[in-house]
């Protein structure tokens, strides 16, 4: 297996070491809100489980593939998000799949589930390639100044999201619908310690700013809809709008309107396309930074018809561009990590978990765990090459597992093959400064501050 250093080190987990107030309830409270990789001790990239306490609740970090198995699939009942993680994401994604419960939820995924299953794939495609060809005219066209990927990529992956879903341009109120997002991850989506001491029946101080933030957030989503319902003139184009205000529990009968169907489009959005564009961010700069790998992945692309009619048939040949997705999801997983509260004491996987215990399950420390991982901070796709051995299930989860289970990873899989097929067609991707590039999580994995590259045509 060939192994290839990165270039750049990824944050090193002696940041935390250096401060010693993040092993402290208030400094485990600050690193969450500020960048909440610090929140993970050094010595978590070595064991099982790592125990510490928080303001009189005991946190866990887990990596024990068995107890693992058990709080995500074999009792996942006895496990709720958390009042922080309800109260960072409620007033975006409301009561929609990612934060729904019990027969709610099962309604809700039984429903969404027809629209992302895998035969969507070809008709995702289309989407794919026709917005990612518009956004390659665009940057071969500028001069070769100094781009911001990220900001390129979440506008790709917005687009891509809205078209592809709900029929909707978002061109028009993209620009919107991203600085209401990150005005809120900026500042109100970050948890402070009351968010995470309070039970959810007792609004927090800053829950009722983010009252004020659903409603215009609200406001934004239904004008995108009645714009769709404008263009569509009576005509339904099928898509999963459609599917959604059609559909109707056949136990009970009901169906989503109103405000449970903004929610729904707003969930599968936001967790639709904010991830995947902080992946194709990292796998840009991945490529940037070892060009022996971009260029690899060049030769395996050159000559490949990614047009709107191929892209679907072009996927299967595209094996090491997909290993290169895999390892970027491995290095910067942009869900960092899945936190659970247990509602009952409980035994996991051998390991005591009191009741309300918070635990972390995290694919930031999982998948740069040093017994779980040769050579980890390596950047290496060759480990998702055909051949080699495949990762062990709970080693690697970067969409999680169980029930839970991302219900987008297909999607955001295809999405992101095509687009850095494409991008790696067109471009020569290289690094404009040699500032570091340090990931910080709050919602997601991202870096501190966009840095800039330079494209070349090919
Ligand atoms: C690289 C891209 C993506 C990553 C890394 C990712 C990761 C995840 C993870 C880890 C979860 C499980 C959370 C938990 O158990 O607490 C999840 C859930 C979810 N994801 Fe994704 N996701 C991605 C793309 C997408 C896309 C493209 C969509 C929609 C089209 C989507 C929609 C959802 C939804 C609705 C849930 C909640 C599912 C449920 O609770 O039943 N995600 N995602």
């Amino acid at each position: 297996m060939s192994s290839m250093r990165e270039a750049e080190p990824a944050v090193r987990p002696a940041c935390y070491a250096a401060d010693g107030a993040s092993s402290s309830g208030r400094g485990i409270a600050r690193v969450l809100g500020e960048n909440a990789l610090l929140a993970f001790p050094p010595h978590a990239f070595e064991e099982e489980v790592v125990n510490r306490r928080f303001f009189g609740r005991r946190q866990i970090i887990l990596n024990r593939p068995a107890g693992i198995q058990h709080i995500l699939i074999d009792n996942s009942a006895n496990y709720r998000r958390t009042a922080a993680t309800v109260r960072m994401l409620r007033p975006l994604l409301g009561n929609g799949l990612l934060l729904s419960k019990g027969e709610d939820w099962r309604y809700q995924r039984r429903t969404v589930a027809p629209a992302l299953a895998p035969r969507t794939i070809p008709n995702l495609s289309q989407h794919i390639a026709r917005a990612t060809r518009s956004v390659i005219g665009r940057l071969a066209a500028a001069s070769e100044g100094p781009v911001d990927l990220l900001t390129e990529m979440q506008f790709l992956a917005l687009e891509i999201a809205g078209r592809s879903m709900f029929s909707l341009q978002m061109h028009r109120h993209g620009t919107e619908l991203r600085d209401l997002m990150m005005r809120y991850s900026d500042h109100l989506g970050r948890p402070n310690l009351l968010d995470m001491l309070l039970p959810l029946r007792i609004p927090s101080p800053r829950d009722i700013a983010r009252r004020r933030v659903r409603k215009r957030w609200l406001d934004l989503i239904r004008r995108l809809i009645a714009e769709r319902e404008a263009r569509a003139c009576g005509n339904r184009p099928g898509d999963l709008f459609d599917l959604l205000s059609e559909a109707r529990d056949p136990e009970t009968g009901s169906g989503f309107s109103g405000e449970r169907l903004l929610d729904q489009v707003a969930t599968l959005i936001i967790a639709g396309h904010e991830t995947t564009a902080v992946a194709l961010f990292w796998a840009l700069y991945l490529l940037a930074v070892t060009p022996a790998v971009q260029e690899r992945l060049a030769a395996e692309v050159a000559g490949v018809d990614l047009g709107p009619d191929f892209a679907a048939d072009a996927l299967a040949r595209l094996v090491y561009t997909r290993a290169v997705v895999n390892e970027t999801l491995r290095l910067y997983p942009p869900a960092f990590t899945l936190v659970r509260q247990a509602r009952k004491a409980d035994l996991a996987g051998g390991i005591t978990v009191p009741a309300g215990a918070v635990v972390f399950i995290a694919p930031w420390v999982l998948h740069r765990h040093r017994r779980l991982w040769s050579q980890p901070e390596s950047f290496d796709p060759g480990r998702f090459l055909p051949g080699a051995p495949p990762p062990d299930r709970f080693a690697y989860m970067p969409f999680g597992i169980g029930p839970r289970v991302c219900i987008g990873a297909q999607f955001a899989l295809t999405e992101a093959t095509l687009v850095l097929a494409s991008m790696t067609q067109a471009f020569h991707i290289e690094r404009a400064d040699s500032e570091p590039v340090v990931p910080i999580a709050i919602v997601t994995t991202q870096p501190e501050h966009p840095p800039r590259f330079r494209l070349r045509r090919r």
